[in-house]
């Protein structure tokens, strides 16, 4: 296993293998939205990004990719309604166990599909803002590429991928905090490889096309930015 300071693209998670234990996986999603709301920064991407650009007459619409548990666009949906503001949300994932555990808990909310960015972009679909949480470190060179084309098609004013920046410190403390879930979720294990697998910022940045910009966000985050309009 390589040190952190290079990108261990070879990293695998559990939660990506199609037999994996789903009863574990189901906890894994159930997780994600307290580790989400711990560490993924989204009340803070939808206060300074998103807000502005809503309204109270017209409805916005966003997309949500790679959705896993469903509780970020939950939260966005969320949010918006208790702001008085008119928010349209999509939320897409290819994998069908995450698309079985999103409709176990129906939302009035959000409309959660099975389906990958490209078929969106085939089907002539756009949103005025398109998201994704922890889906960058996920994919390839050409994964990434596809899904950068792919949202810059399908968003009118503003994408946001929101991801993890690896760091050593990162690394431990995620370790420690999440040591007592070991056994009980894909949580403590994936988080680590997840860690191994993200980016630093000018990796990043050297990966992506003009027209997209890494900006930090605390604590151990990167957002990829793309303002359309
Ligand atoms: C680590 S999970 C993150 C889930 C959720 N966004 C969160 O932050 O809690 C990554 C999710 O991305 C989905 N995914 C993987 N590759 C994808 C792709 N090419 N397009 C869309 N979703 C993808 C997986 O099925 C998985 O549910």
């Amino acid at each position: 296993m390589p040190g952190l300071a290079t990108r261990d693209t070879e990293a695998r998670e559990l939660m990506d293998d199609p037999a994996c234990d789903l009863r574990l996986l189901r906890s894994t999603y159930a997780q994600f939205r307290l580790v989400n709301r711990a560490v993924s920064g989204w009340r803070r991407v939808y206060v300074r990004r998103l807000r502005p650009l809503l309204s109270a007459d017209r409805p916005t619409s966003l997309l949500d990719i790679g959705f896993g548990g469903g509780d970020v666009p939950r939260a966005l949906a969320g949010w918006a309604r208790r702001d008085g503001l008119l928010l349209d949300v999509t939320a897409i994932d290819p994998d069908e166990r995450a698309c079985a555990f999103a409709a176990a808990t129906p939302s009035p909310d959000v409309l959660f599909l099975q389906a990958t960015s490209s078929d969106l972009v085939a089907a002539g679909e756009r949103f005025d803002l398109v998201v994704s949480n922890h889906l960058l470190h996920h994919l390839d060179g050409p994964g990434l590429a596809g899904l950068l084309a792919d949202s810059a098609a399908l968003a009118r004013r503003l994408v946001v991928h929101n991801d993890i920046e690896r760091s050593p410190l990162a690394y431990a403390a995620w370790s420690a905090a999440t040591f007592p879930l070991r056994g009980r979720s894909f949580v403590h294990v994936d988080g680590r490889l997840s860690i191994r697998r993200s980016y630093r910022r000018s990796e990043l940045a050297a990966h992506v096309p003009d027209g997209w910009s890494v900006e930090r966000q605390r604590p151990y985050r990167l957002l990829l930015v793309q303002e359309r309009a």
